[in-house]
């Protein structure tokens, strides 16, 4: 494994022909649930790029972006056994915003109007910002980015496909703790009795699952505000059943159609994501 300060060092180490080359960005605290994308781009590829970079231009809260973790030391001891093919990319920020730490404007095809994007403005012009920015910088053949977070995964992939980027995007399964708690950096900032209630989003959409296909798609709405209402810790931002592809919310279900149960709560100041596909009709 090699960790790498600039773009331009990382470009000359990885020289060389007939390789592939993967690609894992990341903000760092990594957990399996990181691991797991790393471990599946190194069977795909003969050497994978890991970057952690926590990007100014994606948050819009300053103090969300203090608080964020931060642990180089400890995410280089996790990556270390993964061998000689990882070659670890840590930028600062002038080494991909030349031109200033700013978000450009984006039109992803209302993609990053719901869920996240209505309740964090401008997140993902930033997250598409330096998705961009990375994938131009590095080239990969292939790049990873997880399900859980579903609604960033189907931006990139309208991304590259406007910008014309050449690259494969493979989206991956959502690693979870044995009760069921989506793993997440964030997590870390749970205290135990936060961490103990959590696994109730997972738990929500399991429920979801089971109901599913429910008979009015308004109740089914209406009973998981129910289920928020009797859960003291817990703040519901939303809870969307919508279209796999379009992600914009269903109001009726159509036979063939992907959904997916989408979920953003608060606990404490800590605001958790999760999401669970459902079976087609
Ligand atoms: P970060 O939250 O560090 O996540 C990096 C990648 O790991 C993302 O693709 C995310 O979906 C994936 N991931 C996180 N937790 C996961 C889990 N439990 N199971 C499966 N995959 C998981 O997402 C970002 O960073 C940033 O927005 C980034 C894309 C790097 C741009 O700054």
């Amino acid at each position: 494994m090699q960790v790498f300060k600039t773009h331009k060092k990382l470009n000359e180490a990885l020289k060389g022909s007939g390789i592939s080359l993967g690609m894992v960005p990341t903000m760092g605290a990594l957990h399996e649930g990181h691991l797991a994308l790393i471990r599946q781009a190194l069977k795909e590829n003969d050497r994978v790029v890991v970057s952690i970079f926590v990007n100014p231009t994606q948050f819009n809260d300053a103090e969300d972006l203090k608080n964020y973790p931060r642990n180089l030391d400890d995410d280089l001891a996790q990556l270390e056994p993964l061998g000689a093919a990882l070659y670890i990319y840590t930028p600062k920020p002038q080494d991909l915003y030349a031109e200033g730490v700013v978000a450009q404007p984006q039109h992803l095809m209302g993609l990053d109007l719901v869920m996240e994007g209505a309740f964090r403005q401008h997140h993902f012009d930033g997250v598409a910002t330096v998705v961009e920015k990375l994938l131009r910088s590095v080239n990969p053949d292939r790049a990873y980015f997880g399900e859980k977070d579903f609604q960033q995964l189907q931006i990139i992939r309208c991304l590259v496909e406007q910008q014309k980027i050449p690259v494969q995007i493979i989206g991956c399964p959502i690693v979870r703790a044995a009760d069921g708690l989506a793993l997440s950096s964030r997590n870390l900032l749970l205290n135990p009795e936060q961490k103990s209630a959590a696994p109730f989003l997972y738990q929500i959409l399991q429920d979801v699952q089971h109901q599913w296909p429910p008979k009015k798609l308004s109740d089914l709405t209406k009973w998981v505000d129910q289920q928020f209402k009797e859960q003291a810790l817990f703040s519901l931002d939303y809870f969307v059943i919508a279209e796999e592809e379009n992600l914009q919310s269903a109001q009726s279900l159509e036979k063939g159609k992907k959904y997916r149960s989408f979920i953003a709560a608060k606990l404490g100041g800590i605001r958790l994501i999760d999401n669970m596909g459902l079976p087609i009709i």
